[in-house]
């Protein structure tokens, strides 16, 4: 065929007097400026309810630049009805149209588009440059494109015909609407979550977290641009409970496409069994939840290698990376260098507004967040040690402290239990106690996303890969469990930490596609 051969794009560095840094810069003060009014959007009817969500910058925690109209039941069901009025002759649309509007929107995002939709990423989710760059702009490209490729690789996947038939299968999408259901730590997964489906043929009603609600209604506009009918993908802003209502309970529901908390993916799939007799279809559930990430490292490992991985695989996006690094084991024989370096790491980390490009840490999403974290560093305050970090202030934002703690007891909570915030847990084990360690690793917390193993011995990373077969969906060696780019590391985890379903693969495409087997004889 004639697509493109896919590729990842391009990572800006934003060097100081680059035309990149002028751009982003400029775009920065312009949304800073501006307060974006989202409406529901229900195909090409934009409707405005009245209800206001006020969206505000994390950093600077009393200044709006969104306000969006939240969708009660009347505006969610417009949205669903606009998207199934279109879902026919989006099914019936060639792929290779399909394809070309989301090729044209990887080409606007590495271009145009680039600025703006990575300074709302950065004023509305708290991200710095290089983090906004990497997500709302990297890997976002890198979805749609390999998306496309992965696509087409899929449709080649054929039976064989003996001689007088032929045998084909048809690459239907689901029969209904995707309801997609998307976080706010990430604009590339906000965005991928419908428009996966969405090539494939789907249509899907979007609900976004609503502290994304800016950067994801720039997507919205940019794939607009990019030539999507009116229709194919509608916005519902809200708090949830509402959409989600009435969503689960539309018989045309045909699957969910899920980012966020286990306990919110528990409750959604809960209200599907609850309402499986109105469904024309079972619904598909994908849904990447919760993690308990660790590092795992063994006496022969780089110390400096392994505090290097805890501090920008813990702390990079104030933690609030489901990959994140979150739960540390190091060797006593290793523990002071590694200890060091990262308390030397923390020390020189630079907290404030992302505006300023010299800060490697913003804010925290909200006060639900900042509340949540501060109460696990006044956990930590009581019952472990508190190595480096531990205050937090929410005087002009929801600033939490890089924390480093340092726990007696592996099962500690804070060795189980998902924070979501700058918090790091170390345990330190005697050298002789690899294999407990292992043990330790696979069974003190319900997650499987991701983990990481260091060490030089080859002996103890085979040991590792076996004993840590279920503990990660995405395992690394010698390396941080986070920034799994696409087509390189299709990004995963099972037990809580959802279905599997590997984004940016063809894993997760093929729960968008309901095959429709034709044998034809002649
Ligand atoms: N895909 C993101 C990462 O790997 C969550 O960090």
């Amino acid at each position: 065929s004639s697509l493109p051969a896919p590729y990842n794009e391009h990572v800006d560095t934003h060097e100081p007097g680059s035309p990149a840094r002028a751009r982003l810069a400029e775009a920065l003060a312009t949304l800073s400026k501006e307060v974006a009014e989202i409406p529901v959007v229900a195909g090409p009817a934009e409707l405005r309810t009245g209800s206001i969500l006020e969206v505000t910058m994390p950093h600077r925690r009393r200044h709006v630049i969104a306000r969006a109209h939240e969708a009660g039941a009347k505006e969610t069901q417009a949205a669903i009805d606009a998207a199934l009025a279109v879902a026919p002759a989006w099914a019936e649309t060639p792929f290779e149209e399909r394809a070309a509007i989301f090729l044209r929107a990887a080409d606007l995002l590495s271009g145009p588009w680039r600025a703006r939709i990575s300074a709302a990423c950065m004023l509305g989710q708290s991200k710095t440059a290089h983090q906004s760059e990497i997500d709302a702009v990297a890997e976002m490209a890198d979805f749609f494109r390999w998306n496309v490729h992965f696509y087409a690789e899929l449709q080649k996947h054929q039976p064989v015909s003996p001689k007088g038939m032929w045998n084909r299968l048809e690459m239907r999408p689901l029969e209904g609407f995707v309801f997609a259901v998307t976080p706010f730590n990430f604009l590339a997964i906000a965005a991928n979550l419908p428009c996966a489906p969405i090539l494939g043929g789907n249509v899907c009603v979007w609900k976004p977290a609503t502290s994304s609600l800016l950067g994801c209604w720039h997507v919205l506009e940019m794939l607009r641009e990019a030539g999507l009918p009116d229709g194919v993908l509608t916005l519902v802003p809200g708090h949830g409970p509402t959409q989600s209502e009435v969503a689960l309970a539309s018989p045309h529901l045909a699957a969910i496409h899920f980012t966020g908390s286990t306990g919110t993916f528990k409750h959604l799939w809960k209200g599907v069994a609850a309402n499986l007799d109105r469904y024309r279809t079972f619904p598909r559930l994908v849904g990447e939840t919760g993690g308990k990430d660790f590092i795992v490292a063994h006496p022969s490992a780089d110390p400096i290698a392994v505090a290097t991985a805890i501090s920008r695989g813990g702390y990079e996006y104030q933690g609030q990376k489901c990959s994140a690094a979150s739960r540390i084991y190091v060797p006593r024989s290793l523990w002071p260098t590694v200890r060091d370096r990262v308390v030397s790491d923390l020390a020189s980390m630079k907290m404030g507004d992302v505006a300023d490009f010299s800060n490697f840490v913003g804010a925290v999403i909200d006060d639900r967040a900042f509340a949540r974290i501060r109460g696990y560093q006044e956990l930590a305050r009581q019952s472990a040690t508190i190595l480096a970090g531990g205050g937090a202030s929410d005087a002009e934002g929801w600033f939490v402290q890089p924390t480093l703690v340092q726990v007696e007891d592996p099962k500690h909570r804070l060795m189980s239990e998902e924070i979501f915030g700058p918090v790091v847990t170390c345990f330190v084990y005697d050298d002789a106690k690899w294999s407990d360690t292992l043990e330790l690793v696979d069974g003190t917390s319900p997650y499987a996303l991701t983990g990481a193993v260091f060490a030089r011995d080859s002996i103890a990373l085979a040991e590792a890969d076996v004993a840590l077969r279920n503990a990660a969906g995405n395992f690394y060696v010698n390396d941080k469990p986070t920034g799994a780019v696409v087509g390189q590391q299709p990004f995963g985890g099972a037990r809580a930490s959802g279905t599997n379903d590997k984004a940016g693969s063809m894993f997760n495409l093929v729960r968008w596609i309901s095959p429709r087997t034709v044998k034809e004889t002649f």
